[in-house]
């Protein structure tokens, strides 16, 4: 029986792929074998001692004490693209609000209240201030090709938009993913000066950290539109603010409202409203469970961001798995500990990535708890785990 502590309410049709006969899954559990949750911060929180597993359902980690997990061997896993759907909506809405005057004209017309049988008449006399342009033929520049960017840049393309993507580090996936339509930028220079729309889908890191300031801003077009729906601190909110003053940008979406963003004009703010839709939750929550499950019951590590991705179908009788520092000889000293115990070795695969290493070891028949101790015994192992396969 597997044990799992939710620490937020987890939508059911993830808990549901936890079967009752293998799984106990409560709010409040004593020493818990995994944990899966929401935005809960655990930075406070003793670990409990068995903990293995830690599934968000969501994208960012910062509420995990991840440093501290590693150390311990404990996986931490994370839903990466799961919402991806609800930001690449919204952002299509952004573009479609950052042309054509939207919410002023929304607003300006339910100011119209009480004036009685004149309204469609005012409707029709007023509107021309509340013209914009077509996005159609237009060219929008996506900065970061991953989840979000990915689906932006190809739906943007079924909207008529002349779409070009820069992403120096874009995985084969998404490379995959998006359509051979979209321009290749040849540097970062390259979109933001033959843009007239952009859209920012990169991480917010010490690198991308203030990546829309006046250096960058000097170099777009005259009326550029932004869209930030991945991370306020991307963008340098005073540059951008004298860059809407002086006209050279037109309108600024963002989904991260600023005291200094507010009451202007030229800036639409939505409350962080991105991933805000059921399906996302649901899907947020289907896929953290789906990944618990596949680790405790296979030990197979998929989307997590200590370990690296690490599969391996079942063969043999028995499962070994262990975390374990990113050091040489750690995968020759665990099969040498079970040549010397007359274990065979049925399949197995080792996974390194940064300082962490993962290693799944089938063999052919049973593994007795003194072998299992010299395993933890080897410098360097965090954790072993034993899974009976038949
Ligand atoms: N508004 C919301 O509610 C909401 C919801 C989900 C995600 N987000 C944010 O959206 C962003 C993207 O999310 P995602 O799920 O697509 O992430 P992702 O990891 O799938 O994609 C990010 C992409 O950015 C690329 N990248 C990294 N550094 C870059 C750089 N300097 N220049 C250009 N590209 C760079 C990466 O290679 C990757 O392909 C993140 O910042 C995330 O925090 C916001």
């Amino acid at each position: 029986m597997y044990t799992i502590q939710t620490l937020n309410k987890i939508s059911l049709n993830g808990l549901e792929l936890f079967s009752r006969d293998k799984y106990e899954i409560a709010t409040e559990i004593s020493n818990p074998d995994s944990i899966i949750l929401r935005s809960f911060n655990m930075h406070d929180m003793e670990l409990p001692q068995k903990l293995k597993a830690i599934a968000r359902a969501g994208a960012g980690v910062n509420n995990i004490p991840v440093e501290k997990c590693t150390d311990k061997g404990i996986v931490v896993f994370n839903t990466p693209g799961a919402n991806a759907n609800a930001v690449k909506e919204l952002v299509l809405a952004a573009l479609l609000l950052s042309s054509r005057k939207i919410s002023k004209g929304i607003s300006w017309s339910q100011s119209l209240k009480g004036k009685g049988s004149e309204v469609p008449g005012l409707v029709e006399k007023g509107k021309s201030q509340f013209t914009g342009p077509e996005i159609k033929g237009k060219r929008l520049g996506v900065i970061g090709l991953g989840a979000i960017g990915v689906m932006v840049a190809n739906d943007a393309l079924s909207l008529g938009m002349d779409v070009i993507g820069y992403d120096p580090f874009i995985s084969i996936d998404s490379a995959w993913e998006l359509s051979s339509t979209v321009t290749k930028a040849s540097s970062l220079e390259h979109l933001l000066s033959t843009s007239d729309y952009i859209t920012l889908h990169a991480p917010y890191n010490s690198k991308t950290s203030g990546m829309i300031n006046n250096e960058s801003l000097k170099i777009m077009k005259d009326g550029v539109r932004i869209v930030n729906f991945a991370r306020g601190g991307l963008v340098a909110n005073k540059d951008l603010l004298d860059a809407i003053k002086s006209g050279k940008v037109a309108c600024y979406v963002t989904d991260f409202p600023e005291e200094d963003l507010l009451g202007n004009d030229n800036i639409i703010t939505i409350p962080h409203l991105g991933a805000s839709t059921p399906e996302s939750e649901e899907n947020c929550a289907v896929m953290a469970a789906s990944q618990l499950r596949e680790f405790l019951e296979k030990g197979n590590v998929i989307n997590s961001v200590n370990y690296a991705n690490c599969e391996l179908p079942f063969s043999g009788n028995t499962r070994i798995i262990s975390a374990h520092e990113n050091i040489p000889n750690m995968l020759g000293q665990i099969t040498t500990i079970l040549a010397e115990n007359k274990l065979n070795i049925a399949d197995m695969i080792s996974k390194n990535r940064d300082k962490t290493g993962y290693t799944i070891v089938d063999i052919d028949g049973a593994i007795s708890d003194e072998v299992v101790e010299k395993i933890k015994g080897v410098k360097g192992i965090k954790m072993v785990r034993i899974i009976k396969i038949k």
